[in-house]
């Protein structure tokens, strides 16, 4: 390793402070730093059911985002959490695909945590509840072995990292595990992650939600610990998925399709009774709901995915359950980032313009 002099650092320094000015670079260094961040208002638990309520409605943010691997490319910038809190959103999930970006340690990077806090306190500071998502459900449901060993990495810095941070602020586990990331398995692991949280976060609530995607099935084998109740269960709703992920090429079954339409008595009658079957479940098991995804691809006609997303938004509203949508700004989008402006009938859909 090369040691570096105080006054050689400082040249450093200057010169690299000199090229970012220039380059208009967006991170500086100050924020890209591995000190926990310092927050306006303290942590005070919440009580699950309380917090659900208050996160009403919401909208998934940032996963995609090339800022995480070149800030200077970045679409989605934090003056957009502005724009979503005035729209009448109460919640952002954070899409995190945080194990690209950890090094043979499994350490996350300065770089990559400034560019989380930044984003965590300007969310904050629009006053929005901010959820945490990791989101490495593809290498998950490829290799459990080895996402226990990354998942369990990134709550071990994260969790610590943000345990001073006001209760808004929520973990999320892990977005739908998948494949060899089995139910059972997926109950082994989220027992021991969420103690790695509860070490530093004893009472923050934390939305941990079933096998298999997320799905509303497998609700029925979720095994969450009896004693904890800062819980938020989640699931996410894609059904039909024939209409919803219509020509979208990462579903093979689905991928071909095209001119598939929703709405028929049939279609409202198996919402209601899927939403039913999670509403009957929450009610028997005390733990309050989030749909963390919803959404249907661009590919479909709109008036249909109108009619669809604002179905399943009221639809989910009426059992109290809080959500966000599935996504702010690709393929389901309900903001257009190139042009700066939301797409107003997806829009409406979910947040239906007063009177
Ligand atoms: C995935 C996205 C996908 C969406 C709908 C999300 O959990 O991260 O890649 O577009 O589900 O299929």
């Amino acid at each position: 390793m090369t040691s570096l002099s105080a006054p050689r650092v400082a040249t450093l320094a200057a010169l690299f402070l000199a090229m970012t000015a220039v380059s208009g670079c967006t991170t500086y260094p100050g924020e890209e730093t591995t000190a926990p961040p310092a927050f306006a208002e303290p942590f005070a638990p919440i009580d699950a059911a309380r917090q659900n309520a208050e996160m009403g409605r919401g909208v998934n943010v940032l996963g995609y985002d090339p800022v995480w691997t070149d800030p200077a490319k970045a679409r989605f910038t934090p003056g957009h959490f502005k724009i979503i809190r005035d729209g009448g959103f109460k919640t952002v999930r954070v899409v995190l695909q945080s194990f690209d970006h950890m090094d043979s340690s499994n350490q996350l990077g300065p770089q990559w945590l400034g560019t989380l806090d930044k984003m965590v306190k300007a969310a904050l500071g629009e006053g929005l509840n901010v959820i945490l998502d990791e989101h490495d459900f593809d290498m998950c449901g490829k290799d459990a072995a080895g996402c226990r060993v990354k998942l369990n990495a990134f709550w071990s810095q994260i969790a610590p990292r943000y345990k001073d941070a006001p209760g808004k602020v929520m973990f999320e586990i892990l977005n739908e595990p998948n494949r060899a990331m089995t139910p059972e398995l997926w109950n082994t692991q989220l027992h021991e992650t969420l103690a790695i949280i509860r070490s530093s976060n004893p009472t923050r609530n934390v939305i941990i939600g079933p096998g298999n995607w997320n799905g509303l099935e497998q609700l029925a084998v979720l095994d969450l610990p009896a004693d904890d109740q800062h819980i938020i269960v989640t699931f996410h709703y894609y059904h039909p998925m024939e209409f919803t992920h219509q020509g979208a090429s990462w579903v093979e079954f689905t991928k071909n399709l095209s001119g598939v339409t929703w709405g028929t008595v049939a279609d409202y009658a198996r919402l209601n009774k899927e939403l039913d079957q999670v509403k009957d479940w929450s009610v028997a098991h005390s733990r309050p709901i989030f749909m963390g995804e919803f959404g249907a691809y661009e590919n479909g006609a709109m008036a249909d995915r109108v009619k669809w997303t604002s179905a399943i938004a009221r639809a989910a509203e009426a059992r109290g359950f809080s959500w966000a949508y599935w996504y702010f700004d690709q393929g389901f989008t309900v903001y257009d980032i190139d042009k700066q402006a939301w797409v107003e009938p997806i829009k409406n859909a979910l947040i239906p313009p007063a009177n």
